[in-house]
């Protein structure tokens, strides 16, 4: 799984400093090739010239030493990369990697990494349960980097608890697991996925409309991991501040009856829709062309049902698999099992958006995925481009099965 990846490892001041040692071993043992970065303190542990025998290549330990190649080095390094671990990683790198210190080789190239950054934390146990460490990790979780361990057991300070960095084999297993899933992506390379997001606006007149609370952060997180995995993605959105993920091609509309004729044009081509958006279940009667007048008296509006999209792909579908999403604020489980029959949906996502960190607007979300053949999945919190990426992942599996 390993094999040709490129993997920079940092190694922060802590006494598990010589278990990396092991890490870079095992690395290369598997075809992989390793930069290691250490910071000033883990040099106090173990030398550089270790991790320079063991990988087989330069160590950077500062931003301003002679430079090894011609290159801004820490940009250069940054941009190579498959993966970057840090093992072990200290209070005080996490710390700096929430707040966006920059001040020494490790933290300057952390900021630069565009691709995945997983961290195994060692440390004192009470440093470990500091409310100030286990917010950083909260956060850290939140932007997507990946938190491994720590491990129970005997600390090098004599004390007992969790703070001792995971062993080798544990870290290097999650590294596998990484690999080993993204080549099961692999599976999305060609297929063409239409995902909506954001909220529809039903306009009443030139000026106002009724709108909802959803930004398109899900659904942009969706467009974002199926387009990761190598999949050709449409994105039927609404009005949303986000930006596009690279790679997406955009089809902005408005109003729900838009969204569902730019959604059944395309659907015919389509291997996967993805039904993200909130989509306004009543629009007003008439659109007044003219903005309406204030006046002391109170107005009523007449609404009508607009199309449901996914109940009619759920009619015309042929091969496509078909994702909805209900937000919901009560009993999520009985109205999306409901909901999930009544649209033919093969996996219907619900979340209950009363729950903090979850629902409109935020980074996380706490979801369960309900499938066709009666499992379910529960989700812990989580970021909503991780939510995306396990859902690439459940198709994948679910897909790969199928054609056995
Ligand atoms: O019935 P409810 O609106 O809760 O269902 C949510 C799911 O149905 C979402 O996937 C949403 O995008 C989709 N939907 C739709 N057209 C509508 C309303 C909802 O496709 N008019």
């Amino acid at each position: 799984m390993l094999s040709g990846k490129t993997i920079l490892l940092g190694v922060t001041g802590g006494i598990a400093a010589y278990k990396s040692v092991e890490i870079v071993s095992r690395l290369r043992k598997q075809g992989a090739e390793v930069y290691v970065v250490m910071t000033k303190a883990a040099t106090e542990f173990v030398t550089p010239l270790t991790f320079r025998s063991m990988s087989a290549n330069p160590v950077y330990t500062s931003l301003f030493e002679e430079p090894k190649t011609w290159n801004i080095e820490h940009i250069s390094l940054a941009e190579q990369v498959d993966a970057s671990l840090i093992a072990p990683a200290t209070a005080n790198i996490l710390a700096k990697m929430v707040t966006g210190i920059s001040d020494d080789f490790l933290s300057t190239v952390l900021l630069a990494v565009r691709t995945p950054i997983f961290v195994a934390p060692a440390m004192n146990h009470a440093m470990y349960h500091h409310p100030a460490t286990q917010k950083n990790l909260e956060i850290l979780r939140e932007r997507d980097i990946r938190i491994i361990g720590p491990a129970q057991g005997f600390q090098a300070c004599g004390s007992e608890g969790d703070g001792r960095m995971s062993e080798p084999q544990d870290i290097i297993n999650v590294l596998e697991d990484y690999f080993s899933q993204s080549r099961q992506n692999r599976y999305m390379s060609g297929k063409k996925v239409l995902v909506t997001a954001g909220g529809t606006r039903e306009p009443i007149d030139p000026v106002r409309y009724i709108g909802n609370f959803s930004t398109g952060k899900m659904g942009y997180a969706v467009a974002q991991a199926f387009a990761e995995a190598g999949a050709q993605v449409t994105l039927v959105s609404a009005p949303s501040e986000i930006a596009v993920p690279s790679g997406v091609e955009v089809v902005s509309i408005s109003t729900a009856e838009e969204m569902y004729t730019e959604v059944l044009r395309r659907f015919p081509e389509q291997d996967i829709v993805i039904k993200a958006a909130a989509v306004a279940d009543y629009r007003p009667v008439v659109r007044e062309t003219q903005k309406m007048k204030k006046s002391n008296q109170s107005v009523r509006l007449e609404l009508v049902p607009n199309p449901d999209i996914l109940t009619t792909l759920g009619q015309k579908k042929q091969e496509q698999f078909l994702v909805g999403f209900a937000a919901e604020t009560q009993n999520p489980l009985d109205n999306g099992w409901e909901k999930m029959k009544r649209k033919k949906a093969d996996i219907l996502i619900v979340n209950d958006v009363t729950l903090p960190g979850a629902g409109f607007g935020t980074d996380t979300n706490i979801v369960t995925f309900l499938f066709a053949d009666g499992r379910r999945r529960d989700l812990p919190q989580m970021s909503k481009l991780e939510i995306a990426r396990q859902l690439v992942e459940e198709i994948a599996h679910l897909k790969s099965k199928t054609k056995e």
